[in-house]
């Protein structure tokens, strides 16, 4: 996979991207992340890239030309799958829409900022935009770090493991059972005797059941989806 992501920031991705899972994919080559300086293509001397709204109102509009200009010399070089505005109006992130974007092989992420985008991008440019929760952001970046790190981690060959990436909460809905390790006992707080009972069957149970009762107690919304 291919991710081309487009911001003004992007010194914000090297924590998110540098360290971890998605180290690991970008070393053993299963994703390539490219960060493109958004100014780098503003307009003029001062490498301009926001405007005044038309018509007036508060904050700066980030202009059609330069995000124009980056995203049309990037599809000239490749067939793009989507091309995601982060955007808290888009749609709301969750699990499906992660395995699905995993399948893809290039994707370009534009960063939105100030009050918006010139609205023509998102007519003419963006296929899909996605939203990571009901909060409002300073900026994309964080978004894009957060989608990036949703997909990829779903390439097959990326977790070690890959059960752990089907096992892990929302993949069926459920939130996953407790896990414990060593000590057993820790000031008198024990670990439940069933996960040291060697019953493979009774412990695939009593896991099922965990995630059943948690999930009606923290997610019953997950279970009426
Ligand atoms: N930009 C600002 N807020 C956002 C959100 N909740 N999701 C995605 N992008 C955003």
């Amino acid at each position: 996979m291919r991710i081309d992501i487009i911001t003004l920031f992007p010194e914000m991705f090297e924590g998110p991207f540098n360290h971890s899972i998605i180290q690991r994919a970008k070393k053993k080559n299963l994703v390539e992340i490219y960060i493109h300086q958004l100014r780098d293509f503003g307009i003029g001397k001062h490498k301009q890239v926001d405007d005044y709204a038309y018509s007036g109102g508060a904050g700066m509009v980030m202009m059609i030309e330069p995000i124009a200009t980056i995203i049309e010399s990037l599809k000239n070089e490749r067939a793009y799958d989507e091309i995601i505005y982060t955007s808290p109006d888009g749609k709301l992130l969750d699990q499906p829409m992660a395995n699905k974007l995993s399948t893809f092989q290039n994707i370009i992420i534009l960063c939105g900022h100030y009050k918006g985008i010139d609205e023509r991008i998102r007519e003419h440019y963006i296929t899909t935009e996605i939203s990571i929760g009901n909060y409002v952001l300073s900026g994309g970046e964080l978004a894009a770090a957060v989608i990036t790190d949703s997909m990829v981690r779903l390439i097959p060959g990326v977790l070690g493991n890959e059960v752990s990436a089907l096992s892990d909460s929302f993949q069926d809905q459920l939130i996953s059972p407790p896990v414990y390790t060593r000590p057993r006992n820790f000031k008198g707080w024990e670990v439940p005797d069933i996960l040291l009972s060697g019953n493979e069957r009774k412990i695939s149970e009593w896991k099922l059941d965990q995630s059943l009762k948690r999930t009606r107690e923290r997610r019953p919304d997950l279970l009426n989806e």
